[in-house]
């Protein structure tokens, strides 16, 4: 990005005011306006006199001249007091992190003090005034991106973090993919339309953060874990295309990738089926990668859950590389190999994955991932390699025979150093303990394009899911998305095998947004809360004004929320959300700079019927 605001001007001041004697520094008044930012001056600028503002990044004292490096969001520029100015005494009193006001004329830099690694390397700022504007402690770490330091000091002292150039530059390609996001929505008919934050619970699976009324006593308002209800309540009122960059809340265990309070671009559109919320959010997804110069082509592919879960081992498979896992169920069904003959006579099935070059490992190595394995939940890894020799080895070799095992390797097309690895179970049980192993293989063995942009809409995910701990079926998206049609007859009889008409996004391996076509008849609503043993007394408290809404005209509608944050973090290629955020909390949900949660007095929970003792 060039480091550059507003239009450029030799000695003219940003805010278009002209910069003379005081850009000269020649007199006592205060220097105040800014002419450059520090990452602006070029050879072209030699010769004007110029003013520059912002926070010493080095001093380098060599007696007789000083080199101050001044940084600002722009970039660096180097001042120079030298031996007989009067700044000289000035410059050898400032120290890291003071913010300065430096005024004098632009001069070429000698050829042994380029530095091409500036944009600003060609040139310095020969200082005939420096006027500190405020000084700084001695920062807890050096404002650079060589020296390591924990994230807790980082938290803590978020605003020195953020002056760090790879924070700087995740805030301003923040900004720019948030432009990219309102101008791709914008020029598709879509509206920015704000919905409340202090509202009533939306189910999105997660814990609400709750506000105490104190209007109320006794009542309390929910923080949006989406905005879901107001968006499809938007659609009822006629809005035809909403949008709303959006914080929500929810309260659960948090991740690299969650945050207590994150961001969604938000979006609902009416009279709509997939194939057009679908084609929106590509030409959203394109704007955002052209922000870094890169085209992605659309449409992008699409694969059903089932074929994820069963081929990838997650619903959201990373597709930057291949290996698939692969269904061996066939040669276990009548083969010697008890533990996956019975599996397979009872429903179950053994899934295979390949992994290319492992084979001639040290078995060491290989016992080492059986244990891995066992720690991801597994109850066993069976293994199958050829020796150099070409013979079959296996830790099932004996049990299962040396005949089926050369038919497993053949049928998955395994290479002669390559390893098969095996597992059963049921359901996707299998497929996603090899998905987990197939992630962690590929990225140790380097098979992961880091450069890639590995799209996919996941689709037909089920409606519903069993819940163990809550004994009853929950919804997998959430209460209000529509089931597919021709599965409408299955809903009392088969819950379970109704296919929702719901899409995921995925991008590397992460889920950036998720979304469906949603119910747009009360009736159909209230079958669906009944299947979710939410009754109508329940279901009138918590969502009644929105079921009356249904009632009153509902065109066919559908959308998305995609994750911001995500988005941005993989962009950026940064491991982490936080890496992406200004300020965000720690693992524990803690703000460390502002030190949130805190308790607060007793009159402020007297006030909100908090505090019941006198
Ligand atoms: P969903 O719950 O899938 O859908 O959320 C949409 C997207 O938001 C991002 N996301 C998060 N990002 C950071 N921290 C979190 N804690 C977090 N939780 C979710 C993910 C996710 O894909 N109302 C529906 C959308 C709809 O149906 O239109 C919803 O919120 O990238």
């Amino acid at each position: 990005m060039p480091a550059r605001i507003g239009r450029r001007r030799a000695a003219g001041g940003l805010d278009g005011t002209t910069v003379t004697d005081e850009a000269h520094g020649e007199t006592g008044a205060p220097l105040r306006t800014r002419t450059h930012t520090c990452g602006e001056l070029r050879p072209d600028d030699v010769g004007a006199a110029v003013v520059l503002m912002g926070w010493v990044h080095k001093v380098r004292d060599l007696g007789g001249v000083t080199f101050l490096d001044v940084r600002d969001r722009y970039g660096i520029t180097q001042v120079v007091a030298r031996d007989g100015s009067e700044v000289l005494a000035a410059a050898k009193r400032v120290r890291a992190e003071f913010v300065l006001a430096v005024a004098g004329p632009v001069e070429r830099r000698s050829a042994e003090t380029l530095n091409p690694k500036l944009a600003t390397g060609e040139v310095e700022v020969e200082a005939r005034r420096i006027e500190v504007l405020s000084e700084a402690r001695t920062p807890p770490f050096q404002i650079d991106e060589e020296t390591p330091v924990s994230e807790e000091v980082r938290l803590r002292y978020r605003y020195l973090d953020l002056r760090r150039s790879r924070m700087r530059e995740n805030l301003g390609l923040r900004h720019r993919i948030t432009m990219a996001v309102r101008n791709s929505l914008d020029a598709d008919g879509f509206w920015e339309i704000e919905t409340p934050l202090l509202t009533k619970s939306t189910p999105e699976g997660a814990r609400d953060y709750l506000v105490p009324s104190r209007l109320h006593p006794g009542s309390f308002y929910a923080l949006p874990q989406s905005p879901q209800i107001f968006k499809q309540i938007l659609m009822i009122a006629g809005a035809d295309r909403y949008f709303q960059i959006v914080k929500c809340f929810r309260d659960e265990d948090l991740r690299a990738d969650r945050q207590p309070e994150f961001t969604q671009i938000d979006i609902e559109m009416s009279f709509v089926d997939q194939e057009v919320v679908f084609a929106a959010v590509e030409r959203l997804m394109q704007a955002v990668f052209r922000v870094v110069g890169r085209e992605v082509p659309a449409p992008f592919p699409r694969l059903t859950y089932d074929d994820a879960m069963a081929r990838y081992g997650s619903d959201k498979p990373d597709l930057r590389f291949e290996m698939p896992i692969q269904d061996a169920s066939a040669v276990f069904r009548d083969g010697r190999f008890k533990v996956f003959r019975e599996l397979v006579a009872g429903g179950g099935s053994v899934r295979a994955l390949v992994v290319p070059d492992a084979g001639r490992q040290a078995r060491a190595q290989i016992d080492n991932l059986v244990d891995e394995a066992i720690a991801l939940g597994a109850k066993g890894l069976v293994w199958v390699r050829r020796s150099p020799e070409g013979a079959i080895q296996s830790s099932i070799l004996k049990a299962a025979g040396e005949e089926a095992l050369t038919r497993v390797v053949e049928q998955v097309a395994a290479g002669p150093d390559d390893l098969t690895l095996l597992a059963g179970g049921h359901g996707h049980e299998a497929s996603v303990l090899l998905g987990q192993l197939r992630q962690r293989l590929a990225s140790r063995a380097g098979l992961v394009d880091e450069s890639a942009t590995a799209r996919a809409w996941v689709v037909d995910f089920p409606l519903m899911e069993w819940s163990e701990t809550e004994q009853r079926l929950v919804s997998m998206h959430h209460p209000f998305t529509s089931p597919r049609r021709e599965d409408l007859v299955r809903l009392e009889d088969d819950a379970a095998a109704v296919r929702a008409r719901a899409y995921d996004l995925v991008l590397n391996g992460s889920e950036i947004g998720g979304g469906s076509i949603r119910i747009h008849d009360a009736e159909l609503q209230a079958r669906i809360f009944r299947l979710l043993k939410i009754d109508d007394a329940e279901a009138k408290a918590r969502f009644g004004f929105f079921l009356d809404a249904l009632r009153y005209g509902t065109p066919p509608h559908g959308g998305i929320a995609l994750g911001l944050d995500r988005i941005v973090a993989l962009v950026a290629r940064e491991p982490s959300i936080r890496d992406v955020m200004a300020f965000p909390k720690t693992a524990a949900a803690v703000d460390l700079m502002a030190g949130s949660p805190s308790t607060v007095d007793r009159r402020q929970l007297r006030e909100l019927h908090l505090d019941t003792s006198s």
